[in-house]
Order: C-alpha cells, then structure tokens, then sequence
C-alpha cells in the first residue's frame, strides 16, 4: 500500500517536473530582442511625453525613432509581416510628430503624440497584446 502511493507521488512528480521542463521554453519565447524593443518604446514613449521643454521633447523622439530603426532589424517569428507594418506605421507617424515638434509648440507636440499610441494600440490588439 505505501510502496504503492509512493510509486503515485513519484509519478506525479515526473510529469510535473516534465510539465515544468515543457513550459520553460515557452516563457522564454517572451524574453528577447522583441521584448527589449518594448521596453525601449515604453522608457522613450514616457520621456516624450513627461518632457517639459520642446529640447527634451526632441532628444526623448529622436531616442525612440532610433529604437524603431533598431525595432525593424528585429524578427518577430510569429507574425513578420505584421511586425514590419507596424514598425513602418510607427516611424512615419513619429516623423510627423517630428514635423509638429520642429515648429516649437511642446503641448502640440504632445498632442501630435496621440498617434502614436494609437498605432502602438491598433499592433498590440492585431497582435493581441
Ligand atoms: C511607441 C509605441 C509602443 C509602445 C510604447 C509599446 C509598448 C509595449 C509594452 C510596454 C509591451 C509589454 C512588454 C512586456 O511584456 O514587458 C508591449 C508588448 C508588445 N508589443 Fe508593443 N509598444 C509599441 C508599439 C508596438 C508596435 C508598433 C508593435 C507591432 C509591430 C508592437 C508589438 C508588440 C508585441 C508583439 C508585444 C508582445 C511582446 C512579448 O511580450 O513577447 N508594439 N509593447
């Protein structure tokens, strides 16, 4: 009867240990180059829009158009097409913010920012972030 139940928890233990060893792979399809990406976008996207002058406005931009630059060199292996527009779509909506930006209203700027983050939100729920 014990060696019986024993031999049951050992069993147990050998899936989930198994459970575990099959699952590690996937959560480390979360880390990497396109969860970098993310981070850099949100870190720049908050130092846009916390700037408090139209200079600080500028370098936060240029620091995020550089990470999308960066942002199309990397594969995302589940959806490249998707992934490619959506770094397409950001870069020019970041170049006409750049435009707003280069006439020195800061609150214009900011505003210009909305679409942004209406890409930012149009990729995530294609992509269903
Ligand atoms: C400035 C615009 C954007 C910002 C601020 C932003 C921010 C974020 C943040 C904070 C996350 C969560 C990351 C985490 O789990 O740690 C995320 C996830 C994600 N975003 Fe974006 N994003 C932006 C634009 C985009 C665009 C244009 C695309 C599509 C090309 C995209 C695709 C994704 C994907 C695929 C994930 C899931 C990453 C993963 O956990 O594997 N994002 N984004």
């Amino acid at each position: 009867m014990f060696t019986t139940s024993s031999n049951g928890v050992r069993a147990l233990l050998a899936s989930a240990t198994l459970g575990l060893a099959l699952l590690a792979p996937a959560a480390n399809a979360h880390a990497g180059p396109v969860k970098d990406t993310m981070k850099e976008f949100k870190t720049d996207f908050g130092a846009v829009m916390q700037s408090k002058t139209i200079g600080d406005f500028n370098t936060a931009l240029a620091q995020l158009q550089a990470a999308t630059a960066k942002g199309k060199e990397v594969q995302y292996g589940k959806n490249p097409a998707a992934w490619k527009q959506g770094m397409t779509e950001l870069d020019a909506s970041l170049v006409k913010v750049k435009a707003v930006a280069d006439k020195g209203d800061l609150t214009a700027a900011k505003a210009a920012m909305k679409d942004v983050g209406a890409v930012r939100d149009k990729f995530h729920k294609m992509l269903g972030e």
